[in-house]
């Protein structure tokens, strides 16, 4: 018996990378499987079908079920089209996991309208549209009262959107984005039965080999003596897995990372010191007294 047996998942971005090991995990766990990638190139140009194929290809010569699909996240319509995958052919949508997407890195003063919009578009609106379709298919299973469905909901966000990396300025707002966004799906969706969390990984991938912040500290390959591969995307999945089953039916609304063996839950943005006067504050008294909030100098990035 897999953890996962009888459900059906959609994993975005699966062509490669991370999805890629996310769709073959949860195949393994007893899940059939919408394979979604677009194919392009790691700046987001071009499309191809092959790399879906190829990952459904092996799964089914893993003995599981899977599907291809090439369609963009980006696009509303395209979206929808990657959740109907999954109904139309199984009748049903219990996982969606959302991972795809590019880099384009820049500082903020060279970085260009387009830059900004294309990597806003394929992770927070990719990640929003794919969730609202999902969200949508589990809202009406609740209504018609079908127990089978709990929705799993698993987005993918990173230490840049938490911690706001120089020269991400697009990436980081999107997936800072994100991390609202599973706040928002956790509080509006539980009484659907649906949980929303999200991953902050670590792991090597073409993204992360071609990314001057992340590239040498991963190693291109795995350790050639054989010892645990600590950068392997094969160590994100499980908890994907975990997620995405009827076993972590009490966890929502948190941002997990992971990297290796290691295992970490962000504190969401919470409340500091407070300092009240009960009255309206002045210039003069904000100079003298805001430090008592504590060290106001540039926090400390989360890694
Ligand atoms: P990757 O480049 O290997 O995989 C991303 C996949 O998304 C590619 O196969 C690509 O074709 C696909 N894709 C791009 N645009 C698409 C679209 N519009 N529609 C459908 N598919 C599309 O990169 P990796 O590292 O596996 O990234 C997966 C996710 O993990 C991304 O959301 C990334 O931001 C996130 N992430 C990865 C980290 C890492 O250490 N590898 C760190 C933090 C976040």
């Amino acid at each position: 018996m897999g953890m996962l047996d009888g459900k059906v998942a959609v994993v975005t971005g699966a062509g490669r990378g991370l999805g890629r090991a996310h769709a073959l995990f949860l195949a393994k766990a007893g899940a059939k499987v919408v394979v979604n990638d677009l194919g392009g190139a790691a700046d987001g140009t071009g499309a191809s079908a092959t790399p879906a194929q190829e990952v459904v290809n092996e799964i089914k010569k893993a003995g599981g079920d899977a599907i291809a699909n090439a369609d963009s996240v980006a696009e509303w319509d395209s979206s929808k089209r990657i959740i109907d995958a999954a109904i139309n052919k199984w009748g049903r949508l219990d996982i969606m996991v959302n991972n795809a997407g590019f880099l384009r890195d820049r500082m903020t003063f060279k970085m260009s309208e387009e830059e900004f919009d294309m990597v806003v578009k394929v992770h927070l609106k990719g990640t929003f549209a794919c969730g609202r379709w999902a969200c949508i298919y589990f809202y009406e299973q609740s209504k018609a009262g079908n127990a089978l469905i709990k929705g799993r909901i698993i987005s993918t966000v990173s230490h840049a959107g938490l911690g706001g990396n120089a020269g991400q300025a697009n990436y980081a707002a999107a997936k800072g984005g994100i991390a609202a966004l599973t706040m928002v799906w956790g509080r509006e969706m539980a009484k659907y039965g649906v949980t929303a969390n999200a991953i902050a990984p670590m792991a090597r991938s073409r993204m992360t080999l071609g990314s001057s912040t992340t590239a040498g500290i991963m190693g291109e390959k795995p350790p050639a003596d054989g010892s645990f591969d600590v950068w392997a995307p094969e160590n994100i999945s499980p908890l994907v897995v975990y997620l995405a089953s009827d076993q972590a039916a009490d966890i929502t609304g948190h941002v997990f990372t992971v990297m290796g063996g290691k295992i970490q839950v962000f504190i969401p943005w919470t409340l500091g010191k407070s300092v009240d006067i009960g009255k309206r504050w002045t210039e003069q008294e904000l100079h003298k007294r805001i430090r008592e909030l504590g060290d106001l100098s540039m926090p400390p990035f989360p890694y």
